[in-house]
């Protein structure tokens, strides 16, 4: 049986500041999978993100990328992620271009090889007549999708995405999802945290939803939409049924 993309167990972050970010998560992303991590602001998805990929110390617990552990293997552990952030982190004078080769130089591809990777990519996204503008002026959806190409540059085998659609509106929204449905076709696993639940419902395989540091819900999307509890009363709002779960697992009373 070939190892997990992602298996977190009973992780623990406590910030310098005292804020106890995780309370003991454990969560297993299967290789292949479109896992969704959902929760509210502040529940801990970006923390569980950037322990992941090397980014925040943790607290206590283990995490393993395909089978490497980020304590031992380090090196081996991060190879294997393509890192989508939540915040925009590129070099606005830089072209999107040589963001992505330069991407690759950090992984030891050479140049030639990368110049003609990184073209693709920005063409696959969209981006072919914007690869030699500066980067602050492309739009919010293109910079995301700029950062999509540059996460991509190493043919990372796990992609993690942050939020990636926050901010773009519903047609790029819309062919992002196509753009990621996709590669997760062609065996890539995706890890993506989002508000858009109804996209979410449609795409993932599993599910986690994670509230106050704390994993309340953890399955396939059937048996999380299962947990559904159907009621007559009219309360004169209806969301999709991932909506309705996740609101009944996450509001405060
Ligand atoms: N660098 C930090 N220092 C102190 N507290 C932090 C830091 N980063 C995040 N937090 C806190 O940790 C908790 C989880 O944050 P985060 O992982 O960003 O949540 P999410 O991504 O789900 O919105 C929040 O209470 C947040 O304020
Ligand atoms: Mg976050």
């Amino acid at each position: 049986m070939s190892s997990p993309a992602l298996k977190i167990t009973d992780l623990k972050k406590r910030y310098n500041n005292g804020t106890e970010a995780l309370k003991g998560v454990s969560l297993t992303v299967p290789a292949g999978d479109f896992f969704a991590l959902l929760g509210p602001n502040g529940a801990g998805k970006t923390t569980i993100i950037g322990i992941s990929t090397g980014l925040v110390n943790k607290t206590e617990g283990s995490v393993e990328v395909f089978g490497h552990d980020i304590d031992k293997e380090p090196e081996l552990a991060k190879a294997q992620i393509g890192l989508v952030g939540q915040e925009i982190n590129f070099n606005p004078f830089e072209k999107p271009i040589d963001i992505v080769i330069n991407q690759g130089g950090y992984y030891g591809i050479p140049r030639e090889e990368a110049i003609p990777r990184a073209e693709q990519l920005l063409k696959d996204l969209g981006l072919g007549e914007k690869m030699n503008v500066r980067g602050m002026e492309l739009s919010g959806g293109m910079k995301r999708r700029l950062m999509i190409a540059r996460a991509l540059i190493h043919k990372p085998r796990f992609l993690v995405l942050d939020e990636p659609t926050a901010g773009v509106d519903v047609e790029l929204r819309r062919g992002m999802w196509e753009y990621l449905k996709k590669l997760t076709s062609e065996g890539l696993t995706i890890l993506l945290t989002t508000h858009y639940l109804e996209e979410a419902e449609q795409l993932a395989k599993h599910v986690a939803i994670i509230n106050k540091g704390q994993i309340v819900a953890n399955g396939t999307m059937n048996e999380i939409l299962a947990l559904h509890k159907d009621s007559n009363e009219n309360n004169g709002f209806r969301g999709g049924k991932l909506e309705e779960v996740f609101i009944q697992l996450t509001s405060e009373n």
